[in-house]
């Protein structure tokens, strides 16, 4: 045994600290914190994703054209996050959601429960959603970038692309309406 293993150094973490290591799985607590991470993450995207439908189910009004075929394509990229965020957890060898309970036991962004907003409510409600799924992500990029998980931070910085985007249109929208 080296040095550096008997002092624990030589698992500290995860794949890419140079070839040699590239086939060992991240140590148990870097696995823990990283799924914990991805577990709240799917719970917010999910949620982000149900009350984004929603609102392209339910919202009214002049422009309802624009914002019914804008939410659907916000609610498809959304969408597009899930099977990805639950595979990276998976892949390291840890777990992740298995029912709705467990997305309300997870989720920091708020249900829309409200049947009586009004489109622009609704709009900035997203806007402003968006923004902290922004944080949340940027929050998940420093645990992953911390274990050096590399590939999970790789999505993750597509996924605050995206997510700036989205806000920038919901932004630019509710400004003017
Ligand atoms: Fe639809």
């Amino acid at each position: 045994m080296s040095r550096r293993q008997a002092r624990g150094e030589e698992h500290d973490n995860a794949n890419c600290k140079g070839t040699k290591r590239y086939h060992r799985q991240p140590r148990h607590a870097a696995i823990n914190e990283i799924s914990e991470t991805l577990k709240q993450l799917l719970a917010d995207v999910f949620t982000l994703y149900l009350k984004t439908k929603g609102f392209h189910w339910h919202i009214t009004g002049r422009h309802f054209r624009d914002y019914h075929l804008l939410l659907d394509e916000q609610a498809e990229q959304i969408f597009g996050m899930t099977d990805d965020i639950a595979e990276r957890a998976r892949k390291i060898g840890g777990y992740t959601l298995r029912s709705i309970g467990d997305i309300t036991r997870h989720q920091r962004i708020k249900d829309a429960e409200d049947g009586s907003l009004l489109p622009r409510q609704m709009l900035s409600e997203l806007r402003d959603d968006n923004a902290r799924l922004a944080g949340f992500l940027c929050s998940a990029h420093e645990v992953c970038a911390r274990h050096n998980d590399v590939a999970t931070t790789s999505l993750i910085e597509g996924w605050i692309d995206q997510t700036e985007r989205r806000n920038w249109f919901l932004t630019e929208i509710v400004s003017d309406i």
